[in-house]
Formats: C-alpha cells, structure tokens, sequence
C-alpha cells in the first residue's frame, strides 16, 4: 500500500487533491475562519456550493490568502455546485457566474450538478410544489458549454445512482469526471464504486464521517464497534480511520468541520495506512444510507415518487 495517496487523477488529467474541506452546514461566520485555518495547516481542496449559503464569506478569505502569499490559486482545488432551481439550460452559466463572483474566482476547479432533481426557477426552500421533471441531458449541455469556456475546469455530477450515471454517460459529449455522493464505512457504495471505475469517473465522497453533528441523519458511523477497534488498534481517531479507510477505498473525502482542532486532526491521514488485515474487516460493517433526499420526493408532485425512484433502488 502507496503510504500517501495525496491526489487522485480525473478523466480530464487534472489530479484533484484527495483531501478536500467540506463546508455544508459550516455557518456564515464560522466558515470563513476554518477556510483559513484548514488552507493554513495545508489543506488545499476546498467543497462548496451555492446551496450552502457561504460561498460569499469565503470567497473573501480566499482572496485574503492568495493576496497574502498565503497560498497560489493554481495550488488550490475549489468545487462548487449547480443548485436544483438553476437547471434551466440558460441559468446554467448565470448560477456559475453568481458562484465565482461570491468566491471572487475566474474559474472552479470542477462544477457539479448538485442533485438530479429539478426545481421551479427561483424556488426556495423545500415545498413539493417546487418540483419539476428533470432533464439532465439539457442541463449537462450546458454544463459542457462552461466546460469548453474553461471557467469550469471539469464538471461532474452529485447524488447520481449508477442508473443515473449511466444514462448520463450514454448522451454525453464530454464525460462527467465526478460523482459526488454519501460514502463512508457504513455506506460503502460498492455498486456505484465499481461502475464508476469501469467508466473512469471519479468517486468522491460527501459525509465522510457519517456526518455526526446533523441530528436527522443519526449517523453513529464514528461509534460503529468495528472502526472504534481499528482506531484503538492503530493509535488513531475514528474520524482519522475512517478517512484513511476512504482514501485507500480509493475515493475522495470531504470531511467538514469549523473546529481548528478537528480541521488538523482530519488532515493526519498521511504517512501511515489501515494494513490488510484490519482493512478486511470494513466489509462487515453493516450498510445504511443517512442521505436519503426525501425532501426532493413527493408521491403526488413527483417527479420522483419515493426515495427507491430518486436512487433508482440504490436505497
Ligand atoms: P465540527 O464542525 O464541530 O468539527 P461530515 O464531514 O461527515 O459531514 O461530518 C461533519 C461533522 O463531524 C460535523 O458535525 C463536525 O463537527 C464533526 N467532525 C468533524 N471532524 C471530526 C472529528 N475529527 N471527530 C469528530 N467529529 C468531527
């Protein structure tokens, strides 16, 4: 086992740090400061999103860093995402553009579809009424339009189940090069891992942690017994194995936190590694999706019906 496996080559040839801060649920007023602490201690991936309502505050630390000599913009690897409500063909480029005017950037690193779900232009919040049939191959046109503009230097998709993915790789000119979605030990993706293997898409994973903080997931994935005896056997925290875990999966991970301590702890991922025998042990660990998207189903609004129809069984 490689003891670092620091970057992880997409299908454009780009090599995309395999640590990234995830900033969902970091508050405006705390995420600015752990952008700053996390590039300080080394991170050099960044994980934002229009949806998540700070992409404006830490634009203004990015560009503080990098006017500071702090760290170079070509050093660093920022995503961020298209919202549901921006599908339109001919929103595509304005939501961009509002992203990299927040973020203060010429260019993202990588652009995703956020969901695979389409709401009314100018939708807000989360009323089933909002919701309209998709249509991805439309939208993903445009997205390979900002792709050939290079303000988006790859795109990609997120919360795809391999149907959907599979369908996307049918129509497209240029192939996502991405599909970000939940992945930790306790939901390990295998089905999506292998197909996004075979058709060279990169799996990057969202939660990496089981996402404690957030209560309606009740993720205990850091309290799972089976990572709780790798961590004691290595010397290791759980968040740490369970990162080192995802990255010697072969993923990337995009653990979230506005804790100093915990940003630096979530970085000792490096240099040393989960040996086989311990690393075997994953595969017992019992499967459950925390994400399951309801708020983007409706049995009379549709267009997906249930959560079986949104992950296309994957559930
Ligand atoms: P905090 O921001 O206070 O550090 P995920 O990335 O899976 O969504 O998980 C994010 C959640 O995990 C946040 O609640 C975050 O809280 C917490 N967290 C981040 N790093 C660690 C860690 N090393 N140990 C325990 N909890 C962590």
């Amino acid at each position: 086992m490689a003891d670092d496996i620091r970057f992880f080559e997409l299908n454009t040839g780009a090599k995309m740090p395999s640590l990234g801060l995830g900033t969902w649920q970091s508050s405006p007023g705390l995420v600015g400061d752990a952008v700053a602490v996390a590039i300080k201690a080394g991170y050099r991936h960044i994980d934002c999103a229009q949806a998540y309502g700070n992409e404006k505050e830490i634009g203004l630390v990015l560009k503080k860093l990098v006017e500071d000599g702090v760290v170079k913009r070509e050093d660093l690897w920022i995503t961020s995402k298209l919202w549901c409500a921006d599908h339109a063909p001919e929103d595509v480029p304005e939501a961009l553009h509002r992203t990299l005017r927040d973020l203060q950037l010429d260019y993202v690193d990588l652009y995703l579809i956020h969901w695979p779900v389409r709401k009314k232009k100018d939708a807000v919040g989360f009323k089933p009424e909002d919701l309209v049939e998709p249509d991805i191959p439309g939208t993903w046109r445009a997205m390979e339009t900002l792709y050939d503009s290079c303000k988006a230097r790859a795109i990609g998709v997120s919360n795809f189940s391999t149907k959907k993915l599979s369908d996307l790789l049918d129509v497209a000119r240029v192939p996502p090069a991405v599909n970000q979605v939940e992945c930790h030990p306790s939901w390990q993706q295998a089905k999506l891992r292998s197909f996004c293997k075979s058709k060279g898409v990169h799996l990057s994973g969202y939660s990496p942690l089981g996402s404690p903080g957030t209560t309606w997931m009740k993720g205990d994935v850091l309290k799972n017994p089976i990572l709780l005896s790798v961590a004691e056997k290595l010397g290791k925290t759980p968040a740490q194995v369970a990162l080192r875990w995802g990255l010697q999966m072969g993923h990337s991970v995009l653990p979230k936190s506005t804790n100093e301590a915990r940003i630096k702890e979530n970085l000792d991922v490096f240099g040393w590694s989960i040996p086989e025998d311990l690393f075997s042990k994953f595969s017992e660990i019992k499967q459950e999706r925390l994400v399951k998207g309801s708020s983007f189903v409706h049995d009379t609004f549709g267009p997906y019906r249930s959560v079986e129809e949104l992950w296309d069984g994957e559930i």
